[in-house]
């Protein structure tokens, strides 16, 4: 009985993975709660482990005006295995320190064609199985195969926003925009005595834009993520996004604002190397 419980719960999760798979197929997006992906109500120790763990990230030094904290790390997913694996970070010459760098395209007009560097993840989060779960359940969403040989660039962004009272952190940037990137999943992991962060789809034609101009029958969506895991997805070529700045709530003197962004992008498929037969010597 427990076992067919099971199978029942595993079908209907694996039912609304497809569902929500065909929704960013024909829309371009999909906006989802975390149950949807088959997560329970109550947040398990790893997962509570990860939310933790996002706290203590390290300053964002091209943050201006606001107190933005992140890391960045690469990986490759191979759904086959459900393996991920993480690539190792590079090192600065000069002082030792481990940094990913991200090259920034035009769509970011703040930090247009600059290299950036950021902090790795922390190696205590590249270990968290919630993390590695979540790459899984996201995986079940794209449009991708699931080939023995298939394997996936996978880049994640951990972000978090802290405001005091009369502060207010947008996202860069703070108008609507695409990331260059071909596919995208938004996670919050925390929100916190904040107002605002408003998650916004809006037809492409208007990247580049202020939210406030965009005329109402070209908004696709616009609605708050606020529970942990709960978020978003799209394709980055069909939609442009945008979120809206973040303050503290009334009654409080600081807020926070968490988001785990995991982008995947096919590689080739990893063939085996065909050697030639050895000679006889
Ligand atoms: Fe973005």
């Amino acid at each position: 009985m427990k076992l067919q419980q099971h199978q029942t719960k595993r079908s209907q999760n694996h039912i609304s993975s497809h569902l929500l798979r065909g929704l960013l197929q024909t829309q371009g997006f999909v906006i989802f709660r975390a149950s949807e992906l088959g997560y329970r109500q109550e947040p398990t120790p790893a997962q509570r482990e990860l939310i933790e763990l996002a706290k203590s990230l390290g300053a964002d030094p091209y943050a201006k005006n606001c107190s933005r904290y992140r890391c960045l790390h690469r990986g490759v997913f191979i759904p086959s295995k459900g393996a991920l694996i993480f690539t190792p970070s590079s090192v600065d010459e000069v002082t030792g320190e481990k940094f990913n760098s991200y090259l920034q395209g035009e769509e970011n007009q703040e930090h247009a064609n600059l290299e950036r560097r950021f902090s790795p993840m922390p190696v205590k989060m590249q270990r968290n199985t919630a993390l590695r779960d979540l790459v899984k359940r996201d995986f079940r969403v794209t449009p991708f195969s699931d080939g023995e040989d298939d394997a996936y660039a996978v880049t994640f962004h951990v972000i978090r926003h802290v405001v005091a009272q009369g502060e207010k952190a947008a996202s860069s940037p703070d108008l609507i925009h695409t990331d260059d990137v071909l596919l995208s999943f938004v996670h919050v992991l925390e929100r916190t005595n904040v107002v605002g962060g408003v998650n916004c789809i809006a037809r492409i034609r208007h990247e580049g834009k202020a939210w406030n101009t965009v005329p109402i029958e070209d908004v696709l969506a616009q609605t708050t993520v606020t529970e942990p895991f709960d978020g978003y997805a799209f394709i980055d070529d069909a939609v442009g996004h945008y979120v809206s700045p973040i303050e503290v709530a009334a009654g409080h003197v600081e807020g926070a604002r968490t988001v785990l962004i995991v982008d995947f992008a096919p590689l080739r498929p990893a063939r085996t190397l065909e050697l030639p037969p050895l000679k006889a010597a």
